[in-house]
């Protein structure tokens, strides 16, 4: 089994808030929580955890910390207790969705190690997702303690309110398996919910455990949103990639083409090349997937889409000038930029 290194973590991005203290308090909280349980369910759900990753929610819920607490060491301290049970709680979140999608997708592989169902079958794997989702809202409930019970209360439905867009998020991606021909706008909204929920939810609960204003709850959870869908967009790129994009995602490319999936870059392929549209509405052999990938690279479609996810991370970007001065912009950037970044 891996353990999680600290070069697993994007700390760079928030350096000089104590972010690598953080984000390995955040590991060891998570670890602690799966393991106050024995068998085989708890030994499961361990192991995407240990597996590490870039832990960009537990991030943004930190990056959204209001600098008006620094004037008030109390409620930085309350921060810092509330930030450690949020960012585990979204991270854990993420983890069970990733554990119940793995399942979906039938895939083997998840941050370079075998996942639940490949090793221990789908029993073990639905109820290892499951524990971790709890997991989160044990967590994060336990703020109370150290925070105001109303916000502690808003956070929770925060974070309920984006379980259940995941999940409505999941429930669209299979309304929408082979059709080549879906809209633009129909993809993006999959991809919000998929994904940016999630991102707006982690940078809403740092804001809203700090004490923020509602207006800038809401204007971060816009940012995050963005660039949440500008982090999938960049994830279906690089799933269209030549096969060393699997050292990039930890994962092996063209999954999506074959578990037939319909991404940005397949949308505009089949703009270019009419009966790639016929191809992709059909399911796909194995030995499909390599021609395929390269017919769809070859009409241009993986530029303009990385293209788009690019505008989209600055659209973002734009909107953080609306918060100067009430929180740190610098971390907020980086993480814009860096969800778009694996792509160059
Ligand atoms: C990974 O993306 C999957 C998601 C972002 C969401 C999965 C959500 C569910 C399975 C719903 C269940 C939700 C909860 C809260 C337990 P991807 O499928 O685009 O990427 P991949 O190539 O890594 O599979
Ligand atoms: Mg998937």
């Amino acid at each position: 089994m891996s353990t999680t290194s600290p070069a697993d973590h994007d700390e760079s991005m928030l350096d000089g808030v104590g972010v690598t203290t953080f984000l390995g308090d955040v590991d060891r909280h998570m670890l602690e929580l799966v393991d106050a349980y024995d068998g085989p369910v708890a030994a499961a759900a361990r192991r995407p955890i240990a597996a590490g990753g870039k832990r960009l929610r537990p991030l943004l819920v930190r990056a959204a910390r209001p600098r008006a607490l620094d004037s008030d060491s109390q409620a930085s301290m309350a921060f810092d207790t509330c930030s450690l049970r949020a960012g585990a709680a979204v991270e854990l979140i993420h983890t069970a969705s990733l554990v119940h999608d793995d399942l979906l997708d039938g895939a083997d592989l998840r941050r370079g190690e075998p996942t639940i169902g490949a090793t221990s079958g789908r029993d073990v794997a639905i109820a290892a997702g499951d524990l971790l989702f709890s997991l989160a809202f044990d967590t994060l409930v336990q703020c109370r303690a150290a925070t105001d019970v109303p916000r502690v209360q808003r956070a929770t439905r925060v974070l309920a309110r984006a379980a259940r867009t995941l999940a409505q998020g999941e429930a669209m991606q299979a309304r929408q398996l082979r059709l080549p021909y879906l809209g633009e706008g129909a993809y993006l909204d999959r991809c919000g919910m998929k994904t940016g929920v999630l991102f707006e939810a982690a940078l809403q609960l740092g804001a809203i455990l700090g004490g923020a204003e509602l207006e800038d709850v809401d204007l971060l959870g816009r940012f995050g949103r963005t660039v949440g869908t500008a982090f999938q967009l960049a994830d279906d790129v690089l799933d269209c990639g030549t096969p060393d994009a699997e050292a990039i995602l930890g994962k092996r490319p063209g999954a999506d083409l074959r578990d037939g999936t319909m991404t940005l870059p397949m949308l505009r392929a089949v703009q270019e090349d009419a009966e790639l549209g016929e191809l992709l509405a059909a399911p796909i052999a194995d030995d499909q997937v390599e021609p395929l990938l390269d017919r769809i690279r070859a009409t241009g479609a993986l530029e303009t889409s990385t293209a788009f996810a690019r505008s989209m991370a600055r659209d973002a970007e734009a909107l953080l000038a609306q918060l100067d001065g009430r929180f740190e912009l610098g971390p907020l950037h980086r993480i814009a930029a860096a969800s778009v970044d694996r792509i160059s």
